[in-house]
Formats: C-alpha cells, structure tokens, sequence
C-alpha cells in the first residue's frame, strides 16, 4: 500500500491485546529491533512489565505500522521522594512511514493518555543519534545521571543510554540523581 493510505492510531490496554494480536506485535517488534529479538520473542517489553497501555498505528488492512507501550516505572530522588511514571518503548515507525511525522502523533497520543492516567512525568531511554529527534519532539535529557537499577547494588545494563523525559503536569522535573526502578 502507499504511504498516501490512511493511518488509525488507536490505544489499546493489555485486555483488548489477544494472543494473535501479541504475537503479531512482537513479530513487528522484532523486524524493527532485530537485535533485540530475544526478549520479543517472549513478551513485548523489558524487565517484564506488561505495558500499562499500547497505542498502535495501523492500515485499513489492519498491517501495523507503528508502535509505542507505555510501562509504569517508579523513579525515586536524592531526597527520597518518589514518582510513578510512564516508560516509554519499542517507539517505532516501518521505514515506509518514517519522514512523515508518524510517531511524533504516536508519542502525542501516548503523552495525552499518561497524562490523564496521572503521571507527572513520561521517560524514554534511547541511543544518542535520536537525543536531538526527541529534543525536537520536546523531551528533555535530565540535568543529573539517571539509572535504572534491579536492585539498589546491580545497575541495569541498558542498551539505549540516553534517559530523556517530558514533565506532563505542573510538577517540575526533580533535579540531581535519579534512580529509576522496576516497578518499584
Ligand atoms: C525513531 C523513529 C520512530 C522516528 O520515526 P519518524 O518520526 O518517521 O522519524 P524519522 O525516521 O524520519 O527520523 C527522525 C530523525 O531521526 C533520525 N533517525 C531516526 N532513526 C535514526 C537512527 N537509527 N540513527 C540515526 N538517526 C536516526 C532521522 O535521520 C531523522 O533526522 P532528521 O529529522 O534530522 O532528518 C523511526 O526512525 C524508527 O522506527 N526507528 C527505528 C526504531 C528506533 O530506533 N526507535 C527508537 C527507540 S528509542
């Protein structure tokens, strides 16, 4: 089909995703990020959090072409206070499709859904050639270091390095170290 075909973006929480639906999503996640085909064939995001929701860009003809889940993370500050947040992953446009502001209205509808869950603050991790896309679509690099741990000793060995975040309400994002957890 031509990228002149209508695109549906839609939201759908892991109720509404059947098992064909899954496996489907996780054979579009793999052809986008073969190298992370290990933990796609099992389940759609990392560290085992089933995504609090899923928007999803398809064609008329149903073919999905793009994609991001939003898990929930808990990060905590210096000063120990501490935030649900929305995780963003597998944000993902078919190469047909890209060039043509497809996941800045993902990422928009994404952004607007965890809001109105109640998150203050959206984060994504992603590798440096995309920090100046994202810092054009409004995320930000936080001002201190930003980890993902498993517990408070094993530091998660991330293959996108570069937290960014967007605040979502009037709550400013915490300066200094972050500590992000899974889910808690
Ligand atoms: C990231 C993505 C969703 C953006 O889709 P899009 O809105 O159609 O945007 P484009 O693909 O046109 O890329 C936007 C910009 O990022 C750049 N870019 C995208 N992927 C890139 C990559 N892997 N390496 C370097 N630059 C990249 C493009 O060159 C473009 O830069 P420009 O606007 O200065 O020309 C899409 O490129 C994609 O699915 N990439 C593969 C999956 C991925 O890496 N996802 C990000 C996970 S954090």
């Amino acid at each position: 089909m031509s990228t002149e075909t209508p695109v549906s973006v839609q939201i759908l929480r892991e109720s509404e995703i059947d098992e064909r639906l899954d496996a489907r999503l996780r054979s579009f996640l793999i052809s986008i990020f073969p190298n992370w085909e290990s933990i796609f064939r099992k389940r759609r995001a990392w560290h085992d959090a089933p995504p609090v929701f899923t928007v999803l860009a398809t064609e008329p003809s149903g073919k999905i072409v793009g994609h991001v889940a939003v898990v929930e993370r808990t990060i905590s500050t210096e000063w120990n206070a501490r935030f649900a947040i929305a995780s963003f992953q597998g944000v993902s446009v078919i190469p047909e499709r890209r060039g043509s502001g497809l996941s800045t209205r993902l990422l928009d509808v994404a952004l607007e859904e965890s809001k109105r869950v109640g998150y203050p603050f959206a984060a994504l991790f992603c590798r440096e050639p995309l920090v100046r896309f994202y810092q054009r679509n409004g995320w930000k690099l936080p001002y201190d270091s930003m980890i993902m741990w498993r517990d408070r000793e094993l530091p998660i060995h991330m293959q996108s390095d570069y937290p960014m975040y967007r605040e979502l309400g009037s709550t400013p994002f915490p300066e200094g170290a972050i500590d992000v957890h899974n889910p808690f």
